[in-house]
């Protein structure tokens, strides 16, 4: 009497059929159903709970890091409250549009893997990188590159009034 445990055997075919279930959940995955499960999880908006801050583009950017498209501004911010903004997180404030006709998308600087928060990148239009374990996000919205996080950073609501030149950041 043989009483060693055998293993299954998958054979080849088999493996095929796995192998495509498992890519079709992560092409669900990816559309957002199962996201929580995967590693391409698409960016969130930040929920509003009716606070905001304001960034004067002109006053709160003396070194004039936004003047550039492609450029990214981190930075810590108060709300029109004075309290913290963002948890204590930094933000992001990136520096999109044309160089006559600005546009901004503002993201947080927090990487969902450990915690740490991103830089800016070193040139203009290069990736936004998490110091800690180099986590790669776009610097156009802040969409995940290269891993290990596993969502990209979040997204705030934002308005830019090209007359007074502020941008509100809603949180
Ligand atoms: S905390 Fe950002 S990559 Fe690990």
């Amino acid at each position: 009497m043989n009483n060693s445990m055998e293993l299954p055997v998958i054979d080849n075919q088999r493996r095929e059929f796995f192998s495509q279930i498992l890519t079709g959940l992560g092409g669900i995955a990816c559309g957002g159903v199962l996201a929580s499960l995967s590693a391409c999880e698409p960016f969130t908006t930040k929920v509003e709970t009716g606070g905001k801050a304001l960034f004067d583009t002109i006053k709160d950017d003396p070194m004039g890091i936004c003047n550039t498209v492609g450029n990214a501004l981190v930075i810590n911010l108060k709300d029109t409250n004075g309290n913290v903004f963002n948890n204590g997180y930094k933000i992001v404030i990136l520096r999109r549009g044309t160089v006559t006709v600005p546009e901004y998308v503002v993201v947080s600087s927090r990487c969902n893997h450990q915690d740490c928060e991103v830089v800016a990148p070193a040139a203009p239009g290069e990736n936004l990188v998490c110091p800690c374990h180099l986590s790669e996000f776009s610097s156009t919205d802040g969409t995940l590159l290269v891993g290990p996080a596993t969502a990209s950073l979040v997204r705030f609501n934002s308005s830019f009034d090209s007359t007074t030149k502020i941008l509100t950041i809603f949180s």
